[in-house]
């Protein structure tokens, strides 16, 4: 095990052991896990097979259905999904440049993958730390086929845009003659932000993705929805980029799994983390962002360096079983640090006055 895995493992052990936690969610064991998905299975249940069938079969459905879309095809990453659907609108224009914006996961998480493999090129829509504006699109110098627009932004802390701006923005890449492709891997908990449901929101675009293991606590895996041809075009270069697992019932079910239970909690945590992020803003030094929050994830930054604060939350995690926030990054400032808040179940449990009590009680460490 190098040093990294042994700091992830007692963290990782360390949370799973708090009584109290504010961000995220207690790592679940894989006994855990099995528990959860055993749940949805009866005798007849057959695994699927390439691709087809079993649980699989049964997701690809319901996520069609949420997303209102003809189809949806399950794949093992959004990392592959997405670069299927980007070389999609490729073909189908016959241009090789892509609408992305500097901070989306294609361009900074996936080693160029959509251009080393796909042949692609980006075409940078922004700078701001946000998705582009009508205007920045319809101002674009080169040629797309595919706009992707990351919903919510989460490299610039998980930024919506509002619904008219999202349309508009739609809009004025249909009247350059590009396709409009969304990274949905957290649109489940976008809705709030948008007012309009998963189906209303796919509705505006060609193909999503969505993300079961992110806001759904699934296993793995992802789906690209969308309507038959660009269903018939998934299925065939998830072949080619070798995503046809023999059998993916775990990761089906877990997703089945998470659709059922966390996605009609999601809306509650959304409407919490607005409370937690009020209370934590308050903190000495603290500053939130976006305030208040467009989904149950924001970033929080504090002025201390960012080892400090990881010292800090284990010692209170392992010496009070209180888990604040790990995960804290350096910023450009010296002594000054954020991470990424996650207001999911165990944050429901606390109101106002004991987000403060617990922010009090991290600071106290430093
Ligand atoms: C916004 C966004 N898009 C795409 C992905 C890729 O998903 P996967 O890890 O399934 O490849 C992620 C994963 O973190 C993500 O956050």
């Amino acid at each position: 095990m190098t040093d990294e895995q042994a700091k992830r493992a007692r963290r990782q052990a360390a949370l799973r052991d708090c009584h109290t936690v504010l961000s995220g969610a207690r790592p679940l064991s894989v006994a855990e896990q099995l528990d959860a998905i055993r749940t949805l299975v009866d005798d007849d249940l057959q695994p699927d097979f390439y691709g087809t069938g079993g649980a699989v079969t049964a997701l690809e459905s319901r996520v069609a259905e949420l997303l209102g879309t003809q189809d949806a095809v399950f794949f093992p990453t959004g990392t592959m999904a997405q670069q299927v659907a980007m070389r999609y609108g490729a073909e189908l224009t016959g241009r090789p440049g892509v609408g992305l914006h500097p901070l989306s996961h294609p361009l900074v998480h996936e080693r160029d993958a959509y251009a080393v493999l796909g042949g692609l090129r980006a075409v940078r829509t922004t700078t701001a730390p946000r998705n582009p504006t009508a205007t920045e699109v319809a101002g674009l110098d080169e040629p797309i086929g595919t706009l992707l627009l990351e919903l919510p932004l989460r490299d610039a802390g998980f930024v919506l845009p509002t619904w008219d701006e999202l349309v508009a923005t739609v809009d004025a890449a249909r009247d350059l003659g590009a396709r409009v492709h969304f990274d949905g891997a957290r649109i489940w908990e976008s809705t709030v932000h948008l007012g309009h449901s998963t189906a209303e929101i796919a509705a505006l675009a060609d193909s999503t993705y969505v993300s079961f293991y992110k806001s759904l606590g699934g296993i793995s895996g992802a789906a690209l929805a969308g309507n038959f041809d660009l269903a018939r075009y998934a299925r065939a270069w998830r072949h080619r980029y070798g995503g046809n697992l023999f059998q993916q019932w775990p990761a089906a079910l877990a997703a089945l799994h998470g659709l059922d239970r966390e996605l009609p909690r999601l809306a509650g945590y959304v409407a919490h983390a607005r409370t937690v992020a009020q209370a934590l803003s308050a903190l000495p030094g603290a500053q939130v962002f976006p305030d208040p929050p467009h989904t149950h994830q924001f970033r929080l930054w504090l002025p201390h360096p960012a080892d400090t604060l990881n010292d800090a939350n284990l010692a209170l995690a392992e010496e009070e079983k209180v888990w604040f926030a790990g995960g804290w990054t350096p910023t450009e400032l010296p002594g000054l640090a954020y991470t990424e808040i996650t207001v999911a179940g165990p944050a429901l449990e606390l109101p106002a006055e004991q987000v403060t009590e617990l922010g009090s009680r991290f600071l106290s460490r430093l």
